[in-house]
């Protein structure tokens, strides 16, 4: 991307497949633009099509227009900030479980405890599960079904071969129907409950109605959901958290600052950190509309058809926006906040990313745990290189790190 952008400039076109021509846009006002676009211009269901057999045709991946609309509003209260409030503690608790096996000496690969966490705190947010076997059984499907998700055999169509559930995708297939039975036994056993005050977003989404029609959630838009979130919500933030740490420990004076402060119970560098590690490390580096009429970009008008990406790894390393784009300098954000549409870690307009406040908040609960109950170092001098790892990219090593010191 970044030799692209030095050859051809802030738009280029990039041929992805035969019949794949996507065009990369790394203008704040381009993104803007496509942002902006109506859902009658621009969809997104088309391009992530190929969740559809395991997320669901009802996933707010995978749908658009009225419907996804629809869907949407009834989503998004469960993530305003006072109902995100409630789940700290629980993200806290996660944290704090996992960092007390840890001991002096120890070297870690940071990637698997943080997904470890995130589930956690996933499932307690939207099935109010804690300890127990319940989460155990869900803890292993979904981890397998990620497992197989992220394989090639499983995301190119023309290897989807069932093989009597032997082949890669027969296996996805098989895991999917474990994941089903298990996801629609939580909802009937909860939409029987009379009680439903626990504030996890099963029982807020239980209660809700469309304000327009006031048609409930079917279970079988309910499952869709559940399971989009658990999928679209776990491994993204642990993958943040490894970029956090891979970042932060290979920058003594920004870890000095942010350990300083957090001892007097200020979390202004931390939150200034976390949004350095994503602009640099931005977990999902692009984004894309499919537009459905004629539409206009920078000047420039595009067919039907056309895929528009909007690149948030070249954006957030643009020159003319960031001073020394390449530096970890978590003061940016505490100087002054970048123009608008320039630093888009969770994308925007109305397929902004619902879940962005939630792992901003559980970004800060379980950095703040870590650091204030363990010291630790990189374990190696190089910073780890960035790797595809299906949607999105992670530190090559896992972030690898050496448990120096408990802290009590
Ligand atoms: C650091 C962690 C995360 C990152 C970097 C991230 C990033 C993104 C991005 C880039 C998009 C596409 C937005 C667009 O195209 O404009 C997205 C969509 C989405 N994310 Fe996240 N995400 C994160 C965490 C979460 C969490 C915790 C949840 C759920 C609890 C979640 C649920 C979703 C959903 C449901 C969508 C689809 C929204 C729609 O199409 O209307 N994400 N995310």
């Amino acid at each position: 991307m970044r030799t692209c952008r030095e050859r051809y400039g802030s738009t280029f076109t990039a041929r992805l497949g035969p019949s794949a021509d996507v065009i990369f846009l790394c203008e704040p006002e381009d993104i803007k633009t496509v942002f902006h676009g109506t859902p009658e211009e621009t969809n997104m269901g088309d391009i992530n099509g190929l969740f559809r057999r395991v997320l669901g045709t009802n996933s707010l991946l995978v749908i658009d227009g009225e419907e996804h609309l629809r869907q949407r509003r009834l989503l998004l209260p469960p993530f305003h900030g006072e109902r995100i409030a409630e789940h700290y503690g629980a993200m806290v608790e996660a944290a704090e479980e996992d960092v007390a096996g840890w001991q002096e000496g120890q070297t870690l690969t940071l990637q698997p405890h943080m997904q470890a966490m995130t589930l956690n705190v996933i499932l307690a947010a939207v099935f109010g599960l804690g300890p127990g076997e319940r989460r155990d059984r869900f803890r292993v499907l979904l981890a397998r079904l990620l497992e197989l998700n992220t394989t090639l055999a499983t995301t190119l169509p023309q290897l989807r071969i069932e093989l009597g559930g032997r082949s890669p995708w027969g296996k996805l297939m098989r895991c999917t129907a474990e994941v089903d039975e298990l996801l629609y036994d939580e909802i009937t056993r909860r939409r029987a409950e009379r009680d439903r005050t626990s504030g996890d977003v099963l029982s807020l989404l239980l209660d809700a109605q469309d304000a327009d029609d006031g048609q409930a959630m079917t279970d079988r838009e309910l499952r869709d959901q559940l399971l989009t979130m658990l999928v679209a919500g776990h491994e993204t933030t642990a993958t943040a958290l490894a970029w956090a740490f891979e970042r932060l420990l290979r920058n003594p004076p920004a870890l000095v600052h942010v350990t300083a402060e957090l001892a007097q119970g200020s979390t202004t560098y931390l939150d200034a950190t976390i949004k350095e590690v994503l602009r640099l490390r931005p977990v999902v580096p692009i984004t894309a509309r499919k537009i459905t009429v004629p539409f206009t970009v920078g000047g420039r008008t595009y067919g039907p058809g056309t895929v528009l990406m909007p690149c948030i790894y070249l954006l957030h390393r643009h020159p003319g926006i960031y001073e020394r784009p390449e530096e970890f300098h978590p003061e940016r954000f505490i100087e002054h906040s970048p123009p608008p549409y320039s630093w888009i870690p969770f994308g925007g307009g109305v397929r902004r990313c619902l879940g962005s406040g939630f792992a901003l908040a559980e970004m800060r609960a379980v950095m703040q745990t870590v650091l204030t109950r363990v010291q630790l170092a990189p374990a190696s001098e190089a910073p780890e290189r960035v790797v595809r790892r299906a949607f999105t990219i992670s530190p090559r090593e896992g972030a690898r790190v050496v448990v120096q010191q408990r802290l009590g």
